[in-house]
């Protein structure tokens, strides 16, 4: 809206992430295309795990296809694997501009990227709805929710949710220690509730647990780590326990109030940048001010939770 009113600029939207790009399939994004739109979770363009690397094209075939399209800068929206391209495609001479949409929040440059707020508060309420399950039947429950390296999502949404134990990738835990927080959890006769990422792995295995194979980017395919935990702390603790695994309900949410805001602002900043020659950048947002920083180092690595963070949040286990 701000490019067409300020600049007069016109928008088009590739279908499929990267592989609208690669097969010219994109769709006119005028005002009445984009109305509303940030009351929907989703993208109306779709998504896919297409990674133009990987299928054995080079930056200049994508470069091609964007000139044929008439394409003059590229606003590349999504998370690590989506960026990463976009900074590869930089350096061989497309004008790219990154804006960080995960619901990860796993982007080292940026404070915040829009749809972590959303999945964090999806997880709350279901995490609140199991709890009330687990209490009335005296249950541990366990929650898997998202969160392939960094344990954004199962720090706040268990933080929220006062869960006993908080289980993140970044810090392996053993199932004595674990199945101790449970225990004293129902001690103080609480009803344990245990929140674990999805990459989170025990301090025997060398690896999270995948049973899914590889995404097109090369990455495991993640989940069922809980499926694992709930049976083994109840033939420990002989505590009856159940896992709930979140899944994709943690996507596609109706935008929370803060996700809405900071999207709009990071698409007006994405809009300025290009108009400022800032291409090679992606919008990161430091405090409550946006900033440019470049594109290869807002994907050079993953924003992890610091152990200390988890200290924090350790503290009131058990
Ligand atoms: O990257 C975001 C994410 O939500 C990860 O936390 C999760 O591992 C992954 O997506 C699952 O993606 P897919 O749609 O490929 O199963």
């Amino acid at each position: 809206m701000q490019g067409t009113r300020e600049h007069s600029d016109e928008f088009v939207g590739f279908k499929d992430g990267w592989r609208g790009v690669i097969e010219r399939d994109y769709v006119e994004l005028d005002w009445r295309a984009v109305r509303g739109l940030n009351r929907l979770g989703g993208t109306v363009l779709g998504t896919s795990r297409t990674n133009p690397f990987v299928s054995g094209l080079d930056d200049r075939t994508v470069y091609t296809a964007l000139k044929e399209s008439g394409i003059d800068a590229l606003i590349a929206i999504g998370g690590e694997g989506t960026l990463s391209v976009a900074a590869k495609l930089q350096s061989g001479g497309v004008d790219v501009i990154g804006v960080p949409k995960t619901i990860d929040n796993d982007l080292s440059a940026t404070d915040y990227s829009f749809g972590f707020d959303t999945a964090v508060e999806v997880a709350t309420e279901a995490i609140d709805r199991i709890q009330t399950s687990g209490e009335a039947h005296r249950r541990c429950m366990v929650v898997e929710v998202m969160g392939r390296n960094a344990g954004w999502i199962a720090l706040h949404a268990g933080i929220a949710s006062s869960a006993h134990a908080i289980l993140i990738p970044e810090v392996k835990s053993s199932i004595s220690q674990i199945c101790h927080w449970v225990e004293s959890t129902r001690e103080r006769g609480r009803t344990p509730l245990i929140v674990v990422a999805e990459g989170f792995a025990l301090d025997v295995m060398d690896a999270p647990h995948h049973r899914h194979g590889l995404d097109t980017f090369g990455r495991p395919r993640l989940g069922g780590i809980g499926d694992i935990l709930a049976p083994l702390i109840e033939s420990e603790t002989g505590i009856e326990s159940r896992c709930t695994t979140l899944g994709y309900i943690q996507r596609g949410a109706v935008p929370t109030a803060f996700d809405r805001v900071l999207a709009t602002r990071m698409g007006m900043a994405a809009v300025r940048a290009v108009h400022e020659s800032r291409c090679g950048t992606m919008v990161a947002a430091r405090g409550t001010e946006l900033v440019s920083v470049p594109l290869k180092d807002a994907v050079s690595e993953l924003k992890t939770v610091p152990v200390n963070r988890w200290f924090e949040a350790a503290t009131l286990f058990g």
